[in-house]
């Protein structure tokens, strides 16, 4: 594909002609009922159109002769587990589990949470959930039972779906318990909840809503796909926002299918039948759009892997996994290359396995950083492509057209807008800025099919924290900039949101935990550079007077909070107690300040700090960072 002859003409049709295009991606997707309005006067896309995704995902592909094709494997170096599920006995599986859901009272618009391991039942509960037109909200595992229950209240489940246990790198993690401390501190209470059995640990099923999947399923039958309206939520995702409430993304049904349908063509340039790999979890949108439903609504196999980059048992796990499947594309952050750099430098373990099949290497999730870009493209000789993508999309807003990546490539941008993203950089007064100049990257409205139809049961969160700021236009959250040759670079988070590993959070949620200590006074927390997982939290914190607190002591007791209130994921291993920390004269914290000295980046000292001199005890911090390092 050529830059002249297919990019620009393509995304100018997009640009100038969005019906018309769209129109043509939906034509490709088998509607109950196909829409004859592709974009209506609220801006919404296919509204009278009728599917249902998991009939688009599975039936459709039976239907069609794929029933013995693999549609998905499952990989478990933690297990020691391999099996491949093929579309027809997925569709099986689905249909049973969806009648197991029906008989447990879940319907149409019902909400169902979903707190799983990698393992093909998280893919089957989802798309059981899409068969029925329930709502799924997968939580991931790595959560603790506090931000399980938050999500629980907000999205107010008739079931929760689980496992017995997760296992990571060297531990079971019993999930079940998590689950009952969940429900125990949530207001609202699910009527079941469902509890896939594991080998590695039993879970107890007293409570009388407790229910054994393996005993549902020996009595289920099978059902039906439910026709659901094309704007129809498929799927509540929270993620992180400035505040302490996660923020529920919503997904719809039918623009969600043709704007996957159509990135798995465009932007990942696959075939159906190839085999497509998104190493990362189901529990973030990577792992729900392509682990589960772009890969198999576009009739490919996919790789749902339960394991790391490194240590399952060395880093060649992922190229062991591309040989043994045949994978054509593979997709992951930044983080597990940067990982699999620093055990194996020389790229000695991707030399012993067979590559031949592997196209292309995709990265996203945090910037790839023009190092880690690098190193990949040595070692495996493969085209890698950074792409830039958020949850609120649900795929990708820039990304360098498959074809282009060996000639146009820039590293640390991830190249030009998809098709149907409109993006401009804009000051915070709202006006486009010229190439080179750095702003807020928005995206004109309407947003293509498939972004967020709203935040769940909250308009005022959407309209404020993603309309409010430039009007007419959708507001990222990242800031950048366009070279002239029209080239995005993504900075970094304009607000409190942090990517540690790939993992998105908030600092902003961090500093309420921390701020329930009865001797924090006050506290800020802020990204600090890690060499392998991109970013991890620091905190600051000031003491009350007169506590007596030993600061190692506060400090452990900080770190724990943050692991049993939010999880493990969060990484946060380093506390520091402070004097004072840097304000405006309003009041307002300077973290962006804190987080360049922290980095060791260079700072201006903003003209509307209240003590400058307070910059110093963050530099002593940092001082005292690096001589315990
Ligand atoms: N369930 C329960 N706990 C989990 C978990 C899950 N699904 N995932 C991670 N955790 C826990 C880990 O066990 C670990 O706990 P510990 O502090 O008690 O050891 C903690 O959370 C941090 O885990 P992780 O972020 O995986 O760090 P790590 O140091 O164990 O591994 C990497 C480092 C780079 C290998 C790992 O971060 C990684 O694979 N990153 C890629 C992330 C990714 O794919 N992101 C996807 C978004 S697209
Ligand atoms: P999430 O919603 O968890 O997918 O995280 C989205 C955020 O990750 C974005 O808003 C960016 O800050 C960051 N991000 C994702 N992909 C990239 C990329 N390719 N380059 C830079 N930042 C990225």
């Amino acid at each position: 594909m050529s830059f002249a002859d297919h990019y620009l003409p393509e995304y100018q049709r997009s640009m100038s002609s969005p019906e018309a295009f769209w129109r043509e991606q939906a034509a490709r997707l088998p509607w109950f009922v196909a829409p004859q309005t592709v974009l209506d006067e609220q801006q919404q896309w296919f509204a009278d159109g009728e599917l249902n995704t998991c009939y688009m995902a599975l039936d459709y592909h039976v239907e069609q002769g794929r029933g013995e094709q693999v549609a998905l494997y499952y990989d478990s170096p933690v297990t020691d587990t391999r099996e491949q599920w093929s579309y027809q006995r997925l569709r099986d599986e689905v249909a049973k589990f969806a009648g197991a859901l029906q008989a447990q009272g879940v319907g149409r618009g019902d909400r169902v949470v979903i707190y799983l391991p990698m393992i093909p039942q998280a893919a089957i509960a989802m798309l059981a959930c899409a068969r029925l037109g329930a709502v799924h909200s997968v939580v991931f595992g790595g959560f603790a039972p506090h931000e399980l229950a938050l999500r629980i209240d907000d999205a107010e489940p008739k079931a929760v779906i689980t496992a017995s246990c997760g296992v990571e790198i060297d531990k079971v993690i019993a999930y079940k318990p998590m689950v009952d401390k969940a429900i125990a501190e949530a207001k609202h209470k699910p009527q079941a909840v469902i509890v896939y059995q594991r080998p590695q640990c039993q879970a107890d099923l007293k409570a009388e809503c407790d229910h054994d999947w393996q005993q549902l399923m020996a009595t289920a039958n099978a059902v039906g796909c439910t026709a659901v309206n094309s704007n129809d939520p498929l799927y509540v995702l929270y993620t992180s926002g400035t505040t302490g409430k996660p923020k529920g993304v919503v997904r719809d049904n039918g623009g969600h299918a043709v704007a996957l349908n159509y990135s798995m063509q465009y932007v990942y340039g696959m075939q159906p039948g190839q085999t497509f790999w998104a190493a990362s979890d189901v529990g973030w949108v990577v792992g729900h759009s392509y682990i589960v439903y772009a890969p198999l609504i576009f009739g490919c196999s996919s790789v749902l892997y339960e394991g790391k980059p490194i240590k399952t048992p060395d880093a060649g796990a992922f190229w062991r996994v591309c040989a043994d499947y045949q994978v054509k594309a593979v997709f992951a952050a930044p983080t597990a290359f940067r990982a699999i750099k620093k055990e194996d430098p020389q790229g000695e373990l991707i030399k012993q396995y067979d590559l031949s099949q592997l196209e292309r290497i995709y990265m996203a999730g945090e910037r790839l950083d023009p190092a880690t870009y690098e190193w990949t493209c040595e070692h495996t000789a493969k085209p890698v492509y950074d792409h830039w993508w958020q949850t609120e999309t649900g795929w990708p807003v820039c990304a360098n057209p498959v074809g282009e990546a060996a000639q146009r490539v820039k590293p640390g941008s991830p190249t030009f807008p998809v098709p149907g993203y409109q993006i401009t950089i804009l000051s915070d007064s709202g006006e486009p800025l010229k190439p080179g100049e750095q702003g807020a990257i928005a995206i004109k409205l309407p947003l293509p099919p498939g972004c967020l139809l709203g935040i769940w049961r909250n308009p005022e969160r959407y309209h404020d924290g993603y309309l409010a700021a430039f009007p007419g236009y959708y507001s990222s959250g990242d800031g950048g900039y366009f070279d002239e040759q029209g080239y995005l670079y993504v900075m970094g988070r304009t607000d409190d949101v942090i990517n540690v590993a790939g993992h998105r959070l908030s600092t902003g949620e961090m500093e309420e935990v921390i701020a329930t200590h009865r001797a924090v006074a006050e506290c800020a927390v802020v990204g600090s550079y890690d060499e392998i997982k991109g970013e991890v939290p620091v905190a600051f914190v000031i003491i009350k007077n007169q506590m007596g607190v030993e600061q190692a002591t506060l400090q452990q007791q900080l770190i724990e909070m943050i692991r049993a209130d939010i999880g493990a994921i969060a990484c946060l291993k380093h506390v520091y107690v402070v004097n004072r920390l840097p304000k405006t004269r309003s009041g307002k914290i300077l973290r962006r300040v804190m987080r360049q000295i922290l980095n060791g980046e260079s700072y201006n000292v903003p003209s509307t700090i209240d003590d400058p001199s307070s910059l110093d005890d963050i530099a002593a911090a940092v001082v005292e960072r690096k001589q315990s390092a």
